[in-house]
């Protein structure tokens, strides 16, 4: 049964018998009052007023006449403008703890996405570098709307959109061929190409002719030079080896991993387009298509030397993607800094007439500090990821061993909630806001943390454990207090959360969600007993724990942590 679809149904039936009215979206109005005793939906006149010349508190009165109690609404009251319902508590109790259990980790699933694709890209590191912080919001809250997507019922396809073109690559590949070996590099790992590419920088300075070589190594890559090909292509290979270790601990995966210089001969048809269209101009020897009537700088297509850009190749894999995946939408969960980026070749992709340029969405993120200190390459404080990951292992292990000396299988908790922790953090605020990550706040097992919610989850699980089989029906009378109450009105909001986090493609809807229902949950923990001497009862607070413990592990696989059963 869904509540607001029936009480919207009972508004619209007492609006035609009374005004004669039938009103459009009644259920869209309904809201949940802040404040329990105000019942547990409202329903505002306020829109009302104007169609029906009638003051709010006249219409509320006029349909809490309308509406007589039955088998599912206890009463309505009206309060000012507001119509405030009130549900008989344990049926409304037994009807959403009991779908919560029986859909399991489905609870809050649609199939609102069969048969649509949507093309995520997220993470896209550059090669050669190495995974730093600065890449973690990419990579987990795309991770994240992957999942969010997949639980609505859509077909995602996840793109790493390598950074694997470039000039720089043809200096690595010089600077290799002076200085570097291949046992080096292979036991290296992407560090010895970063040491490299830092040589070469340094030895240029002193001899300009190392620059002419490495473009004319960058010449042969594009040229398809078979020894600076096989070169290149094993770089890429180390980098990704390197990668795919974080990618392991974060357990995220992807569909594709057509970079850059995938697009390289895919460039050319966008590029004839162009110019067949009248959009292609010249500009001091550089062709660009022209953005002024849009309030934009020009979109670089072609250098002067002729060679392709950035934008050049988000082009091509715009269309390769439409061709390929035939998307309903496409993601690119990039940094704002690339804001502009996105809006002047989404422009280029509508000016070309193809009305799927509005299907293209660029999910922007904000910046990541390291406690208090914003993060630069260029005064050498960077934090590479996996080092961060490993040091929240450590530290979540030490909190463990303080914690539950006993606890089995030690080492592996210690990595769900140590990386946990991280994701947790990095997804708990509005994606655009800027992000510092403090070891403080982010493995504090009383604040709005990952540790916080798993603890909970493994709370539920140790009382379900120790309830074991109850064979009484339950009596969910059990839950007509206010502390259970609100866990059942959480829970019932899940599915709305998780269809709200898809639309904005906000996966901290999720978290903060993940939050509340944990700390709801240990309020009612703490004013109630769950094993009493009354079975019936008992077994409604069981089923209300074993329903919490299911939604808050979905709603933590949503956002990529795990949930272990036992910390
Ligand atoms: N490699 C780029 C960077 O690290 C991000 C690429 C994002 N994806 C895209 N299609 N442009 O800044």
């Amino acid at each position: 049964m869904e509540f607001k679809e029936y009480i919207a149904g009972k508004i619209t039936e007492a609006m035609e018998i009374i005004f004669g009215q039938s009103v459009e979206g009644v259920e869209g109005f309904l809201e949940t009052p802040p404040n329990p005793d105000m019942g547990d939906f409202a329903f505002p006149c306020f829109k009302l007023s104007k169609m029906l010349r009638m003051g709010p508190p006249a219409i509320a009165g006029k349909l809490a006449d309308a509406i007589a109690s039955d088998a599912v609404i206890d009463r309505v009251e009206c309060v000012g403008g507001y119509l405030n319902f009130f549900l008989h508590k344990s049926g409304y109790a037994q009807s959403i703890v009991e779908r919560v259990l029986q859909q399991g980790d489905q609870y809050g699933s649609s199939d609102e996405g069969q048969g649509r694709v949507i093309c995520i890209d997220y993470s896209s590191i550059n090669i050669a570098k190495r995974f730093h912080i600065g890449h973690l919001s990419t990579t987990m809250i795309g991770n994240a709307l992957y999942k969010i997507y997949e639980h609505l019922g859509y077909k995602c396809v996840g793109i790493n959109h390598l950074g694997d073109w470039g000039t720089q690559f043809g200096k690595m590949i010089a600077a290799y061929l002076k200085w570097g070996d291949r046992e080096q590099v292979e036991r290296g790992g992407v560090n010895a190409l970063v040491a490299l590419y830092v040589r070469f920088h340094k030895e240029a300075e002193a001899d300009p002719t190392l620059e002419d070589e490495g473009r004319l190594w960058f010449k042969k890559i594009e040229d398809g030079d078979p020894q600076a090909v096989e070169i290149f292509t094993w770089f890429k290979d180390v980098t990704l080896r390197d990668a795919k270790r974080v990618y392991d601990m974060l357990g995220v995966k992807f569909d594709s991993y057509a970079g850059e210089s995938f697009y390289n001969d895919k460039m050319q048809p966008v590029i004839d387009e162009l110019r067949e269209k009248g959009l292609l101009e010249e500009s001091q020897g550089a062709y660009v298509v022209n953005l002024e009537a849009d309030g934009m700088p020009p979109c670089l297509i072609l250098k002067k030397d002729g060679a392709t850009l950035y934008a050049t190749r988000d082009l091509a894999a715009a269309f390769y993607r439409k061709k390929t995946y035939n998307f309903y939408k496409t993601l690119y969960v990039v940094a704002y800094q690339q804001n502009l980026h996105f809006k002047q070749w989404f422009k280029v992709v509508e000016k070309m007439g193809y009305d799927w340029a509005r299907d293209m969405e660029h999910v922007a993120f904000g910046m990541v500090s390291y406690e208090g200190r914003a993060l630069s390459t260029r005064e050498g404080y960077v934090v590479y990821l996996d080092e961060l990951l490993e040091r929240a292992v450590e530290k979540a292990r030490v909190i463990i061993d303080e914690k539950s000396p006993n606890l089995a299988d030690k080492d592996k908790v210690a990595r769900q909630v140590g990386i946990g922790a991280v994701v947790f953090f990095d997804l708990f605020n509005n994606r655009i806001k800027d992000i510092d990550f403090r070891w403080e706040r982010a493995l504090n097992f009383d604040g709005e943390t990952g540790p916080y919610v798993q603890y909970t989850h493994a709370r539920c699980c140790s009382v379900l454990a120790k309830a074991g089989q109850i064979a009484a029906a339950p009596d969910y009378a059990a839950l007509d207090n206010p502390t259970a109450q609100e866990v059942v009105r959480t829970l019932e909001r899940f599915p709305e959360v998780v269809r709200e986090a898809c639309q904005r493609n906000e996966p901290s809807l999720v978290t903060r969600f993940s939050v509340e229902l944990a700390s709801n949950f240990n309020r009612f923990y703490y004013e109630n007993h769950i094993l009493v001497e009354d079975p019936a009862q008992s077994a409604a607070r069981v089923n209300l724990t074993a329903a919490t413990a299911s939604c808050i592990r979905t709603a933590l696989s949503l956002i990529g942590v795990e949930a272990p059963e036992k910390m």
